[in-house]
C-alpha cells in the first residue's frame, strides 16, 4: 500500500515544504533595493581586487539591466525561485555567464537580506515623513484660518470650555510632528549598513565596508556582524511609530465621524470623501474616516507579530526573521495609504463655523468664566462654584444659556453681578482671555502658528 502512494507523497510534501519555505512572493517587493545593494557590493569587491575591472563592468551593466527591465515590465519576477536574490543572481548568470557567478563572493543572503529590508525601509520612513509633513500643513492652513471660530472643548465628551478651531487642531499639529521626530530618531539610530556580516561572522575577504556603507547611503557600517544579521529592532520601532501615527489619525477619525453626524454637524465631508449607503437615500457616510480607525488595527497588529516573532531567537540569523516582511509591508503601505487620504479628507472638509459656535454658547462652556468673575470681585472660588451651579440649575429649567438671564436674575443669586457680566462671559471674551502659552486665545495662538510655520520651513531634525 506504501508504495502505491509513497513516491507522489513524498513529492507533494517536497513541494509543500518548498512553497512553505519560499519569500519570492513577498521579498519581490524590494528587488530595486537588492539591485543597488549588489551594485554597492560589487563595486566594493573590485575596488579591493577581488573581482577585476571588467568582471565588475559585467555585472554592473547586467544588473542594470534587469533593474531596468524589471522597471518597464518587461522581465517578471518569476514564482520558480525561492526569493528575490536568487532570482536576481539566477538572471544575471543567464545573461552574462560566468561574471555572474561571482557576485555572492563575500556575502551571505543573511547580510543581504538585512541590507534589503534596511534599504527599503529607509525609503519608506522619508516618505511617511513627507506624508505626515503635508498633513501638518494642511492643519496650518486651517489653524490659520480659524483662530476666531469658537466651538466647546470637551472633556469625557461634555462640553467643558470654549476653545476655538485654530486650538483643537494645532492638538493634532503637536501629535504629528511627534510622530515626525521619532521618525527622525529611527532614521538616525537605523541608517548603519550591515552589508559586509556575512552569515553571520563576517568574511575572509579583504572586504571594505565603510566603502559600501559609503556608496549606499549609510552612516558607515554597523559595528558587530551577528547583531548585524538578527537585528530587527529598527522595525519594530518604525512599527511602534507607524502604530502611533495610526493611533492618532483614528482619534482624529472618531472626531471627524462625530462632527459629521447629524447631531454635531461641525462638519461636512467633501462628497469625494465620502459613500452613500444602498438603502438609505438620505445617508452619506464617512466611510473613509471609519477605514483609518479600522484599519489602525491590522498596524498594531504588524508590531505585535514581530515583537512575538523575534522574542525566542537565538543568535544569530534564524528563518523565522522571515516573518518580518508580510506584516511590516502591508502595515507599511496602510499607514501611508491612511496619512494620504485622511489628509485628502481633511483639506477638502468644510467647519460649519455657525454651529460650531451655537454648540459653544449651549452648553455653558461659560461657566467657570463667570466663577472667574465673581472671584475676581471677591467672591471665594468655592463659594463662586456654587452660585453659578445654581444659575446653570435655573438655566436648564428655563431652556436658556447663562448669556440670556437677565441681569435682575443674575442678582436674584448674588448681588456681586453687574451689567459688565455678559461681556465677562462672551465666548470671545472667554477664549481671548486664555493667553498663556498653549491655550486658545488669539494672542497665544498667533505665536504657535509661527513657530509651525518656521518648523515647516526649515527642517531641522527632520527627515522632509
Ligand atoms: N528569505 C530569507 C529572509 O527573508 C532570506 C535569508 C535567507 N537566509 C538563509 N540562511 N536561509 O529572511
Amino acid at each position: 500500500m506504501a508504495q502505491l502512494w509513497g513516491g507522489r507523497f513524498t513529492k507533494e510534501t517536497d513541494k509543500l515544504v518548498y512553497q512553505f519555505n519560499a519569500s519570492i512572493s513577498f521579498d519581490r517587493k524590494f528587488y530595486a533595493q537588492d539591485i543597488r545593494g549588489s551594485m554597492a557590493h560589487v563595486k566594493m569587491l573590485a575596488k579591493q581586487g577581488i573581482l577585476t575591472k571588467e568582471e565588475k563592468e559585467q555585472i554592473l551593466s547586467g544588473l542594470q539591466g534587469i533593474l531596468e527591465d524589471v522597471d518597464a515590465g518587461r522581465l517578471e519576477i518569476s514564482d520558480k525561485y525561492e526569493d528575490i536574490h536568487s532570482f536576481v543572481e539566477a538572471t544575471l548568470i543567464d545573461r552574462i555567464g560566468e561574471a555572474g557567478k561571482k557576485l555572492h563572493t563575500g556575502r551571505s543572503r543573511n547580510d543581504q537580506v538585512a541590507l534589503d529590508m534596511k534599504l527599503y525601509t529607509r525609503d519608506e520612513i522619508r516618505e511617511v515623513d513627507g506624508l505626515l509633513k503635508e498633513l501638518l500643513k494642511v492643519l496650518l492652513t486651517i489653524m490659520k484660518e480659524n483662530t476666531e471660530t469658537f466651538m466647546p472643548g470637551f472633556t469625557h465628551l461634555q462640553k467643558a470650555q470654549p476653545i476655538t478651531l485654530a486650538h483643537h487642531m494645532g492638538a493634532y499639529f503637536e501629535m504629528f510632528r511627534r510622530d515626525r521626530s521619532r521618525l527622525y530618531d529611527i532614521y538616525e539610530r537605523m541608517n548603519y549598513c550591515p552589508l559586509g556580516s556575512g552569515a553571520l561572522a563576517g568574511t575572509t575577504y579583504p572586504l571594505d565596508r565603510a566603502y559600501t556603507a559609503e556608496l549606499l547611503e549609510f552612516y558607515g557600517p554597523t559595528r558587530n556582524s551577528m547583531d548585524s544579521v538578527a537585528d530587527r529592532d529598527y522595525l519594530i520601532e518604525f512599527l511602534a511609530a507607524l502604530s502611533t501615527v495610526m493611533m492618532h489619525l483614528s482619534r482624529f477619525s472618531e472626531e471627524v465621524i462625530l462632527w459629521n453626524s447629524n447631531e454635531y454637524q461641525f462638519v461636512e465631508i467633501d462628497d469625494a470623501y465620502s459613500t452613500g449607503s444602498s438603502i438609505m437615500p438620505q445617508k452619506k457616510n464617512p466611510d473613509i474616516a471609519e477605514l483609518v480607525r479600522g484599519k489602525t488595527g491590522r498596524v498594531y497588529g504588524a508590531l505585535l507579530s514581530l515583537l512575538t516573532t523575534m522574542k525566542g531567537i537565538p543568535l544569530a540569523y534564524n528563518k523565522d526573521m522571515q516573518e518580518d516582511k508580510e506584516w511590516t509591508f502591508d502595515a507599511m503601505d496602510t499607514a501611508k495609504g491612511c496619512i494620504a487620504l485622511f489628509t485628502g479628507m481633511l483639506r477638502t472638509m468644510k467647519f460649519r463655523r455657525e454651529r460650531m459656535e451655537d454648540s459653544a454658547k449651549n452648553g455653558f462652556t461659560n461657566a467657570t468664566d463667570a466663577a472667574d468673575y465673581l472671584v475676581n470681585r471677591g467672591v471665594p472660588f468655592r463659594d463662586a462654584h456654587g452660585i453659578v451651579g445654581q444659575l446653570v440649575l435655573y438655566c436648564i429649567e428655563k431652556n436658556a444659556a447663562l448669556d440670556d438671564l437677565s441681569l435682575e436674575e443674575y442678582r436674584a443669586v448674588s448681588p456681586v453681578f453687574e451689567e459688565d457680566i455678559y461681556d465677562a462671559i462672551s465666548l470671545k471674551t472667554c477664549v481671548e482671555k486664555r493667553m498663556t502659552v498653549g491655550a486658545p486665545g488669539q494672542a497665544a495662538m498667533e505665536k504657535v502658528i509661527a513657530v509651525y510655520e518656521d518648523y515647516l520651513r526649515d527642517s531641522e531634525k527632520t527627515l522632509a
